[in-house]
């Protein structure tokens, strides 16, 4: 009789197969069992061996969600039969990925359990638009924050604190609430032309972007149609597009010299 599994709760990434880590990417080699959410992109499940079990536990588009309880017992019920047991979510598992709920009912079972990090949509859609989250001089922060709230229920977040202009504001679920939340931005004295991106499908084949300002992204992602998952970037890191996109020399006459620098502050 085989004992007791293991299940390693890792991050896959914004998409881009090419983000995961090694250990992920061992993990996933070495897995019996695949547990799996809708965010983890194709060509990582592509990774998955094709004799390995898989169990989609995502929320698929117009179905109910599976309950979080019916997951956990899932992932301890796997382990108790002895299985290798990889749960794989999209980002980082304890970013907004109730990873850590996971692990609290794995550790009430009496099941071994590991974090495999990933790197977090903000990160990777920020790098994908060679953007910085902190830049000195323009932000000493960083704040990752949740747009999603229940239906009819008012977003309760701490208005005056996030709307601190030397922060970068990462603001993920939040594609039915952004009007709503640049407004009180703006309320609580957030500039309203600071500077906002929106981010659809980071890192992937499909990525789609709008560059705005805080009063007109909301207008220009609804008007883009942008799908699902997207996050919005908020901040003066935002304004620093031109100084670091590569000029594009396909029948451009772009050149070097030409481009905007960015101002290097010493000491
Ligand atoms: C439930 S949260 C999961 C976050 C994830 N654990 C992470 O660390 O990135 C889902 C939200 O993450 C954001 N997201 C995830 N992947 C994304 C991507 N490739 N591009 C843009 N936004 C993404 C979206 O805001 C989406 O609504």
């Amino acid at each position: 009789m085989r004992g007791i599994g293991k299940v390693s709760l890792i991050g896959a990434g914004p998409g881009d197969p090419d983000l995961l880590t090694v250990k992920a990417l061992k993990r996933i080699q070495d897995a019996e069992v695949v547990v799996y959410d809708r965010l983890v992109s194709q060509e990582i499940m592509d990774l998955v061996p094709p004799k390995t079990a898989l169990y989609p536990v995502g929320k698929k588009p117009k179905s109910h969600p599976i309950p979080q309880e019916e997951i956990n017992q899932l992932l301890v019920d796997l382990a108790k039969e002895g299985k290798r047991v990889v749960r794989l979510k999209g980002g980082d598992p304890f970013i907004f990925g109730r990873g850590s709920e996971e692990a609290a009912e794995l550790v009430i079972a009496g099941v071994d359990y590991e974090v495999v990090p990933g790197i977090t949509a903000a990160q990777g859609c920020a790098s994908s638009l060679n953007l910085p989250l902190t830049h000195r001089g323009l932000a000493t922060g960083l704040r990752y924050v949740t747009g999603h709230c229940q239906k009819d229920v008012p977003l309760d977040l701490d208005w005056a604190s996030l709307a601190d202009p030397n922060t970068t504001l990462v603001i993920y679920m939040g594609l039915a609430a952004i009007a709503e939340i640049s407004t009180k931005l703006v309320e609580h004295g957030m500039p309203a032309d600071m500077p906002a991106v929106a981010i659809s499908k980071g890192t992937t084949s499909e990525e789609q972007k709008v560059f705005g300002t805080l009063t007109t992204i909301g207008e220009q992602a609804k008007a883009a149609k942008l799908p699902a998952p997207t996050l919005f970037m908020i901040g003066d890191v935002v304004g620093l597009k031109d100084s670091l996109e590569l000029p594009s020399f396909s029948g451009s006459e772009a050149k070097w010299g030409d481009r905007p620098h960015l101002e290097v502050i010493n000491g």
